[in-house]
Order: C-alpha cells, then structure tokens, then sequence
C-alpha cells in the first residue's frame, strides 16, 4: 500500500490534473484536502475528450475509484452540483464521491466580500479568482463559519448564518456601500441545494484511515501550489490555504507518517495568474511564444497566464518545504523548436546573488534572474515514451533540471494525452 502526496510546485497549473488522472486507476483513493474551486484541472482521456474540474477530484474520472472531498477543502454548494450535473451529463459515474462532514462551505457573502474587497484593493489587488475562497477561509479560522455537517440541523444552520451575516451585513452596507443579504434567504437556498448531495456527507476521516489500515493506495490531490501557500509562498499574493504537502495531513485527516511519497509536479517552464512576483517572468516576445504553444490561460477564470522560463530556485524551494520524493516533469513538448533554452540557477538582488529563496518580501521582489542557457532541440518529441525517445538536448534538458532542482524526475509530459507520459520510475508499488 502507498499513500501519495501530489502537490503543485510552483504557482499553480502544473498539470496536476493529468498527473492524477495517470495514477487515479492505480489507486482505491483520490482525495481534495484544500483550496476550493478557484481551482481548474485539464484532464485530456485517451478517447481526447477534455474535462475541467473545479471542486471534485481529477481521480472521478477513473472507474471505481473513491473520491474524497476533504475536511481542509471549501466548497460552493451551487458550483458542487453544477459540476455534478455537467460530469454525469458526460455519463460519468460521480456515486463514488464522499464529502467530509467537516468541509466548510463558501456561502454567497463570502463570493461578494472577496469581490469587493479586491476592488477596494485597487492597485493592490491579489488578482483573486473571485469565488469566495479567502472570505471562506477567514471565516474558518475566526470560527465563524458553516460546514457541511450544519446542512443536516436546519436550525443550527440558521443560527450561524445569522451569526455571520450580523457581522458581514455590516460591513457590506457600511464599508463597501453594497445591500445587506437576508439570511433566511440564503439558508432557504444553501438546504435546498443540501438535497442534492446529502447522501454523500460522510466521516471520511474514519474512512480514509480504515482505507490506509487495509492497504489502499490513496493520492492526495493538491490544488494551486507552491508558492501560493499561505505560509510558504510569496506572501501576500497567495490563496488561503496550505497546498504544500503539510497541508494534506491537515485537509484529509489522516497523520503524517501514514504518507509515503510525495510528487511535486513542475512545469518545464513557470506561468502564474494574478498579482505578485515572478523573477523570471517574460514581458516580451518569449512570453506571448510561452503563452501561445503552452495554450497559458487560466481553466477557471480565463485570464492569460504570466509566462517565464524555469526558476530552479524555486524548484529547490518546493523540494525542500514538500519534502518531494519525485518530480514529474510537465510541458516538455512546449520547449521544443527553441535554439537554447534559458534556466534560471540564482537570484541577483541588488548585486547580490541569491542561490535559495530570499528570506524578505522586498528581496524577492527585488530578484532579477541569474541564468544558464541549454541547448534546445528542434525535433516534435510528442510521440516519445521512453526517456531514449528524447533528442539528446532535451535528455540532456531533463538531467540538468534534475540536479538542479534536488529531486529525482520520475515522469516527463510530453503532450496533455494521459499517454503523453514518459515514466522513468514507478511512485506506486
Ligand atoms: P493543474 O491546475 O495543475 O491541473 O493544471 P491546468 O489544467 O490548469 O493546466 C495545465 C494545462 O497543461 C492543461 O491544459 C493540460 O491539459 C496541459 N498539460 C498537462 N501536461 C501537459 C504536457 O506534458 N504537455 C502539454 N503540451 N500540455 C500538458
Ligand atoms: P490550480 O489548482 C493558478 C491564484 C489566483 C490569485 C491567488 C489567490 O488550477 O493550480 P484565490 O481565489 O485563491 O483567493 O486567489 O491564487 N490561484 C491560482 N492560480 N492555479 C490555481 O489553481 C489557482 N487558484 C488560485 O489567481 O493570484
Ligand atoms: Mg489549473
């Protein structure tokens, strides 16, 4: 039995998506632990047909196995039985989804407080999804907020929406001059929309640990990444939960030393969406090529994604804070056709080199690029399967990743196909 821990290791859009939807038929469990639906994961089947998951885990697409919305995750009721609906639409078979009694849920206060509060921001702005997810969060850990188990006592229910929104009306009709909610209104709303998906409200921390006690195989699904960690990222343009790896023991329940590996999944190049730094982000021509032959725009909100070249400084970051055991390597095929390839090794912050992650915000911000330049290919590698597949420079390309960023590459993308993969080593067995 493995339990797997599968995390973004940069700002997000890895490719996580494909990367549990390669091992979903390998285990009994795919589990969600944070992060909410300002997530947008592409899963491409091998019969082409394309998926975008929000809220539910990339592993419903795989036949018989166990999907686990976690206690760590927020969920929007609304957005949980429209992506229910559009998935059995496509005749997919959702009976095999749980949902933790102890998720919280985004309400429609939260939607309108993360939306006013990024206007008032203005310049400042974190470039939020807009769904809710911050608001949610912050309710959560002022305990203030409403799970999923609220929706089984209506009156209970009643009572802490009342409590929330004795508060929030406040702030919405007197800080951002917007109309206050009613709360009958929305409790009416919140237990008829309950009926769609009572059935599946479950202890699934007690599940997951009998799974684990029998021998599952169990993949923790991450959402965002690395650097959009509320404490280990480029605070505070980040999300508000923990999508590094000590959050999945958190977000699932089940304890640190039932977890075996950890894979960090990086792109062959670096994209963020929203505001914050980006050292190696390209605001030219290189970028728009990025953006163009990578198809960079956000599955959520549509938003063109920032483009850069690989930042093995961070990459180190993410081995070190995960504790990754391997990486998969994704996008390779989006490099090819290019004479060299830039790799950022080190940081130059104010004539200072910089070979780990700076340790202040205005350093980081500060950091300008120290980069290696490796040869590039010119060959389409989008049919390769095995490692000897790859033109040497792109071998080459793979190694030097490798030992630049302090974790071994198990697995390499070549295309979103799920078999568009070169597996170099087995994570589960
Ligand atoms: P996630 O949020 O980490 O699941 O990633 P997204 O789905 O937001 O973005 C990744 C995009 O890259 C999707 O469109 C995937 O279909 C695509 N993709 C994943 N792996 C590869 C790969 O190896 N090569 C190419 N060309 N596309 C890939
Ligand atoms: P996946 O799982 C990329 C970014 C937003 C914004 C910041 C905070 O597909 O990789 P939030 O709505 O979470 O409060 O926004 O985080 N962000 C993502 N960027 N991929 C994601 O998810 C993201 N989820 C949130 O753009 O900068
Ligand atoms: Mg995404």
């Amino acid at each position: 039995m493995s339990v797997m821990v599968l995390i973004g290791a940069q700002w997000g859009d890895e490719g996580k998506g494909k990367a549990t939807d390669l091992w979903g038929s390998q285990v009994q469990w795919v589990v969600r632990y944070q992060g909410g639906n300002n997530a947008g994961h592409t899963v491409v089947l091998p019969d082409g047909q394309k998926f975008a998951l929000h809220l539910i885990p990339s592993g419903i697409l795989s036949a018989g196995t166990n999907n686990v919305i976690g206690n760590g995750v927020v969920i929007d009721p609304g957005v949980l039985l429209k992506e229910l609906a559009g998935l059995e639409e496509r005749g997919v078979d959702t009976s095999r989804l749980f949902i933790s009694a102890d998720a919280h849920l985004i309400m429609p206060y939260h939607v309108a407080i993360d939306k006013v509060t990024e206007r008032f921001l203005g310049n400042s702005k974190i470039g939020t999804t807009g769904r809710g997810i911050g608001p949610a969060y912050q309710d959560k850990v002022a305990r203030l907020g409403v799970r999923v188990q609220d929706l089984l006592d209506p009156s209970i229910l009643a009572q802490k929406v009342e409590a929330a929104l004795h508060i929030k009306n406040q702030i919405l009709v007197k800080i951002y001059n917007r109309k206050a909610l009613d709360p009958a209104q929305i409790v009416e709303e919140v237990l008829a929309q309950a009926e769609g998906f009572k059935h599946r409200i479950a202890d699934t921390r007690l599940e997951l640990a009998k799974a684990a006690e029998r021998g599952d195989n169990i993949l923790l699904e991450g959402s965002q990444g690395t650097l959009l960690d509320v404490d280990h990222g480029t605070y505070p343009f980040v999300t508000s939960s923990n999508p590094t790896s000590g959050g999945a023991t958190i977000g699932s329940g089940l304890g640190p030393t039932r977890i075996d590996s950890v894979v960090g999944i990086l792109k062959a190049y670096t994209t963020r969406v929203g505001s914050g730094p980006f050292p190696t982000e390209l605001e030219d021509e290189w970028g728009e090529y990025l953006r163009q032959t990578g198809g960079e725009v956000g599955v959520t909100t549509g938003r063109l994604r920032r483009c850069g070249w690989f930042d093995a400084v961070i990459a180190r970051y993410a081995s070190r804070v995960n504790g990754i055991t391997d990486y998969f390597l994704t996008k390779l095929d989006v490099l090819s056709s290019l004479k060299e390839v830039p790799v950022c090794v080190a940081y130059d912050v104010d004539g200072v080199r910089f070979d780990e992650m700076p340790m202040t915000q205005s350093d980081i911000h500060h950091a300008k690029p120290i980069y290696e330049l490796l040869p590039g290919w010119s060959e389409d590698i989008s049919g390769a399967r095995t490692f000897e597949d790859l033109p040497k420079n792109a071998q080459d390309y793979v190694r030097r990743l490798e030992v630049l960023s302090g974790s071994r590459i198990s697995a390499i993308g070549v295309g979103p196909g799920r078999d568009q993969t070169i597996v170099l080593h087995e994570v589960f067995g």
